[in-house]
């Protein structure tokens, strides 16, 4: 019988990392991937715990699971990631349907879980916290993404313990990977024609192995000829380190967006969050990177409503997003996460909250806009991802990471292009493509 996996992924960029390593795995005991659930045999989600109602979204989506094999054999069923490390044998009692729960520090394990599975039809779980074998095994699997902008995971876990945060807890303590191993990864993505790598983390400038840090590591996969391009995400103010921001002003391939969560712009809010820096903090390092390249443009996250918030704090808020201009952040209404400190803490009024939210993301929005606008009748680089789906445009993204929508060639998929920008609306950029020939030289 062919084996067939179906894989479906909720939450941040590492679980999207973790799925594609994870079939890389389950590759080697004979697994293909399949986009048609109905053609599977086993049905993988990967979960995140990160907001609302984390864990019932997980249950609901196993009810369709159910409903659409109801006539049918039913495949194996795996659930991996952060709600799966926060819930551990509870899913295995709540849901019969569910047959393995697979934590997100023992995904080395799951090839033989799976054929445990197959062979003595055990259910399980398993949820121990073991990056270093994890990540020994994975580094002997090929990573085997074809992707223009592929994803590569040099540090996880988290020991911040920010008071609204399940993440330590679900992906335990941090470790940073072995700086060669990573190179190791890079070259492989480069042979395999990875144009851009996008370094992961849940706190991806803390990453430390020996004496290297983040800023090594830019620097020595610059050095691999196919990369033109290199991000990292998400990263924490403290660690901002002057070796890091020293970076953009040196190297040629770190893209100009940084994405640096804020949360708020309260020094008691901070504070309350166990944030460990202050608004200043902030903005000292916008104007260090700033001098030492003007085209850096910042990103954040946004927590509105905290336990504590008022009108004052939330005017701060507004303050620091006006002062920053921030070109593309995320925010979301504080979301109290079973067993972290904030959520022991008094509500604000829902009502409130979701005001602020949308006063927020309306300033937000502007900015987003304004940086758009500002790109028309301007030739950007644009790197060629793919071609769209149904369409005869190509698809790219800018610098800032601004999707590009264009008039594109073939052979352009995978280059860097000038694309002259002619319109544009808060997502997206639309232009077309300049002809070398046409090309003024400055
Ligand atoms: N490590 C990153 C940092 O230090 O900011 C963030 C990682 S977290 C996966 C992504 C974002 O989710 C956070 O920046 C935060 O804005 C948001 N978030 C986390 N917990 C939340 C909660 N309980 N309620 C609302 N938003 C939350
Ligand atoms: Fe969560 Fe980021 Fe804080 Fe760690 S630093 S606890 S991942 S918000
Ligand atoms: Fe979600 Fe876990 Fe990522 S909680 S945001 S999948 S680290």
């Amino acid at each position: 019988m062919s084996k067939k996996i179906f894989i479906k992924t909720f939450g941040c960029q590492m679980n999207e990392y973790d799925s594609n390593r994870i079939f890389d795995t389950v590759k080697e005991i004979g697994f293909s991937q399949t986009s048609n659930i109905d053609e599977a045999n086993c049905y993988l989600l990967n979960t995140c715990h990160i907001r609302d109602k984390a864990k019932e979204k997980v249950y609901h989506e196993i009810g369709r699971v159910k409903k659409n094999f109801r006539s049918k054999i039913k495949p194996l069923v795996i659930v991996t990631g952060c709600v799966a490390q926060a819930e551990n044998e509870e899913m295995l009692k709540r849901e019969p349907y569910i047959d393995l729960v697979i934590g997100p520090q023992a995904y080395h394990k799951i090839n033989s879980k799976i054929e445990e599975y197959l062979n003595e039809q055990k259910r399980l779980d398993e949820t121990e916290f073991d990056a270093v074998s994890k990540f020994n095994y994975l580094g002997k699997i090929k990573n085997s993404s074809k992707k223009i902008s592929s994803f590569l995971t040099i540090q996880e876990g988290c020991d911040k313990f920010c008071h609204f945060c399940v993440v330590p807890f679900t992906r335990g303590p941090e470790y940073s990977r072995p700086f060669e191993k990573i190179i190791k990864e890079a070259k492989i993505l480069a042979d395999n024609g990875v144009k851009e790598i996008v370094l992961l983390g849940q706190n991806v400038n803390a990453y430390q192995n020996d004496n290297y840090r983040l800023s090594d590591l830019i620097i020595e996969i610059e050095k691999i000829p196919e990369i033109l391009r290199i991000r990292y995400t998400t990263s924490h103010p403290s660690d901002m380190t002057d070796d890091l921001i020293e970076t953009y002003g040196i190297s040629k391939k770190l893209m100009p967006l940084v994405h640096l969560p804020v949360q708020s712009g309260s020094n008691k809010i901070l504070e309350s969050m166990n944030r460990k820096h202050q608004v200043k903090d902030y903005f000292n390092i916008y104007k260090k990177l700033k001098e030492i390249n003007p085209a850096v443009r910042f990103s954040s996250d946004f927590i509105i409503g905290y336990p504590g918030e008022d009108e004052k704090d939330f005017n701060n808020t507004l303050d620091l997003i006006k002062e920053i201009e921030f070109i593309n952040s995320y925010s979301f209404v504080f979301s109290p996460r079973p067993g972290t400190v904030a959520s022991k803490l008094r509500l604000i009024d829902n009502k409130i909250s979701f005001n602020r939210l949308e006063i927020i993301q309306q300033k937000l929005f502007e900015h987003q806009i304004k940086m758009n606008k500002s790109l028309e009748n301007e030739v950007i680089e644009v790197l060629v991802e793919n071609k769209m789906q149904k369409n005869t445009k190509f698809f790219g993204r800018s610098q800032y990471m601004t999707p590009v929508i264009f008039n594109g060639n073939d052979k352009d998929i995978g280059k860097i292009v000038k694309i002259k920008i002619s319109n544009s609306n808060r997502n997206t950029l639309f232009g077309e493509i300049v002809e070398k020939s046409k090309l003024k030289v400055a």
